[in-house]
């Protein structure tokens, strides 16, 4: 029998999409999909007769029930995930019980909403001498988070941080790194970025707040908070002919 198909839908754009990502739900018979974060053009690539299930209603029990009845029948099955499934889509608890019911499970990786914002505003999130390091996270929220990973500790590192699910939070997102950025740090706001109807926007952390209250942003939405979002002329070690290297030896 086939495995269970967990695929990353990438951000929304469907020439974002894996080629294997594409292949999977081209081939799929039954479709469960996060319909509130998935633009239904993603949905569309099925066949006519894919039988598509949304699941922004149902619990995990009742999205497993299905999973696991429609593997029985032996159904080619695509659990189709926004981004990429590793980052806030609950599929380890989806994976332990399918596992569980010995149900194989594959994971077809997409594109992230950070990685789709950072190429739509042309930037690298990693520049020497001003950060190698990226932090993806979120505010608290109802969900709650390991007290070591709480703002105030990943914000000091000032590094490219990039918060999911935080506009909702994003008043008390924005008083917390404060304290650590300059209130000059850029801010890219992207919303239902390579959707139809996408926007996005970089503007001061002091701004942060507030665009985001005046544009009603509550889901869908990701910040990069990062000092790479100024334009510099900051050269890498790797192109620089002072350095060489194994394959650019002196
Ligand atoms: C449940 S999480 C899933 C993240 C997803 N797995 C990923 O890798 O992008 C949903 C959150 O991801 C972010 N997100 C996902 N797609 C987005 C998009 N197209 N534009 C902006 N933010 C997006 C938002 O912060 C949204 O609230």
């Amino acid at each position: 029998m086939s495995p269970i198909s967990i695929v990353g839908a990438g951000p929304g754009a469907l020439d974002l999409m894996t080629i294997r990502a594409r292949q999977r739900l081209e081939t799929a018979e039954v479709l469960v999909w996060t319909d509130s974060l998935i633009p239904q053009q993603i949905a569309n690539v099925v066949k006519d007769n894919c039988e598509k299930i949304k699941t922004s209603s149902l619990t995990l029990e009742e999205i497993l029930l299905i999973l696991i009845k429609k593997h029985k029948e032996g159904k080619k099955i695509v659990r189709l995930h926004d981004g990429d499934p590793c980052l806030y889509g609950a599929i380890s608890e989806q994976i332990c019980k399918l596992n569980d019911e010995g149900i194989e499970v594959e994971i077809i990786p997409g594109v992230s909403a950070y990685q789709a914002t950072a190429a739509k505003l042309g930037v690298e999130l990693t520049i020497p001498d001003i950060t190698q390091t990226i932090i993806l996270s979120r505010a608290e929220g109802r969900t709650g988070k390991p007290k070591e990973e709480n703002l105030h500790r990943l914000a000091s590192i000032q590094s490219s941080l990039c918060l999911y699910l935080s506009a909702r939070h994003v008043e008390e997102v924005q008083s917390i790194l404060i304290n650590y950025y300059p209130e000059d740090t850029p801010v890219a706001i992207a919303h239902r970025i390579t959707w139809p109807d996408e926007w996005i926007k970089v503007i001061t952390l002091k701004e942060m707040a507030q665009t985001s209250k005046e544009k009603k942003l509550t889901r869908t939405t990701l910040y990069i908070i990062s000092p790479t979002l100024k334009i510099g002329n900051n050269r890498s070690k790797l192109y620089n002919p002072s350095h060489s290297h194994l394959f650019r030896p002196c």
